[in-house]
């Protein structure tokens, strides 16, 4: 057995007390594994331990891999999602179970005093039958791809979904060039880079890059299907407007839609819900968000405020590229509820709303402390 991985995680753990996977490891218990499951459990802990400055430090490499190490990564989704270790996460979509909403669960921001805002919502989804991104080689990425172009025919050819295809891979008959790319990117349509981020590339979740990598954008560019980022699938509704509802309905139907295209198939655990590379998204996957201009609250030019206030109500605060991003000039900042394990798809978008309108209302007070005309 490798006593040097064990003796290099004991050393790390005592320096990188944030580190989550870290923390959770146990070094009796992984002696104690056959020699497969401890080749397993290390490959998922790969990025935490060249990156010892991670939150979570893991990533799950099978679709099994939650329940085949199950006391590892039941510890580490009691410490990050703060549930008790045997909890089991329950999907529910329906917003009549929520007390508290607005009369029929509309959640129209402008009932806030809010204009239109950019809203968005997507899932991470990852197909049973394919290892998940990072233990995939180059040849898997590109098969996962076909699978899915052949999957966005059925969507294409329908009206209500129309649209194409956009394809990174060089060679592949939907290829399109780094002008293209970066122009889908701006947009917030296209994923970014993966070659550039270090957790990813530690995990093995950005090999190969580009090979692989696409999305399907819908012919009213609403509906997009990313292929082949942090997750096999990152399914999602975004459009601007002030009723939430808009993009968590048509998110719901598609989710149904595409999860019945012939070859699809979720990865689905038993007791954790829908399967994602990152046990940060475990669960549901989901992750709802408005782009909200906080002038006031981010007059320092920083989200440091803007932080302090959203934590400690569930929000998270992200640059306007999304993770790891900077805000915008105009205090546009990224806000999202940051719980999606063992809380409902129907209780995130709800949080999103009274989260939105708590913020609204911290910004109000702090633009009433710096009027206007004290700025001259
Ligand atoms: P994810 O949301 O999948 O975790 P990121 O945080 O990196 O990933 O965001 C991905 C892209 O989605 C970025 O371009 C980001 O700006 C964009 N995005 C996220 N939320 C919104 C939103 N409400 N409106 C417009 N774009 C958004
Ligand atoms: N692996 C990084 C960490 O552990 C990022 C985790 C959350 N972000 C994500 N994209 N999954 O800190």
């Amino acid at each position: 057995m490798d006593m040097g991985f064990t003796a290099r995680i004991e050393e790390l753990k005592r320096q990188w007390p944030g580190n989550i996977a870290l923390q959770c490891f146990d070094g009796q218990e992984y002696a104690a594994l056959p020699q497969a499951a401890r080749q397993r459990l290390a490959k998922c802990l790969a990025s935490g331990v060249e990156n010892p400055d991670s939150q979570m430090g893991c990533y799950a490499c099978q679709p099994s891999d939650y329940d085949a190490l199950k006391p590892f990564f039941s510890r580490v989704l009691a410490r990050y999602h703060k549930v008790p270790e045997h909890a089991r996460h329950v999907n529910d979509w329906d917003l009549s179970h929520i007390d508290g909403l607005p009369a029929g669960g509309l959640l129209d921001l402008a009932a806030l005093g809010l204009p239109p805002l950019s809203m968005r919502v997507r899932a991470g989804r990852n197909l049973k039958d394919f290892p998940l991104p990072g233990a995939m080689d180059r040849t898997m990425r590109v098969q996962l791809e076909q699978r899915m172009m052949a999957a966005f025919e059925g969507l294409i050819a329908d009206p209500a979904y129309g649209g194409r295809y956009h394809s990174l891979t060089p060679g592949n008959p939907c290829f399109i060039d780094e002008r293209a790319y970066d122009e889908l990117v701006a947009a917030h349509i296209m994923f970014k880079n993966m070659d550039q981020d270090r957790y990813l590339l530690a995990a093995g979740i950005a090999a190969d890059w580009p090979h692989g990598r696409g999305c399907y954008v819908s012919a009213d560019r609403a509906f997009i299907i990313w292929v082949g980022e942090e997750d096999h699938l990152r399914i999602m509704c975004m459009q601007r407007g002030t009723v939430l509802n808009a993009v968590f309905d048509r998110l719901k139907s598609a989710l149904e839609r595409v999860g019945a295209l012939p070859g699809l198939q979720f990865a689905v655990s038993e007791d954790y819900g829908f399967v994602t590379s990152c046990p940060t998204n475990l669960g549901t996957g989901m992750r709802a968000s408005v782009h909200m201009p906080l002038p006031n609250l981010t007059r320092d030019g920083t989200d440091a405020k803007a932080r302090a206030i959203a934590g400690p109500l569930g929000l998270s605060v992200r640059g306007i590229g999304g993770e790891h991003t900077p805000i915008g000039a105009d205090g546009t900042v990224d806000i999202s509820p940051s719980a999606r394990f063992c809380i409902t798809e129907a209780e995130i978008i709800a949080a999103l709303y009274q989260g939105i309108a708590r913020l609204k209302s911290e910004e109000d007070k702090a633009a009433a402390n710096h009027p206007k005309s004290e700025e001259n």
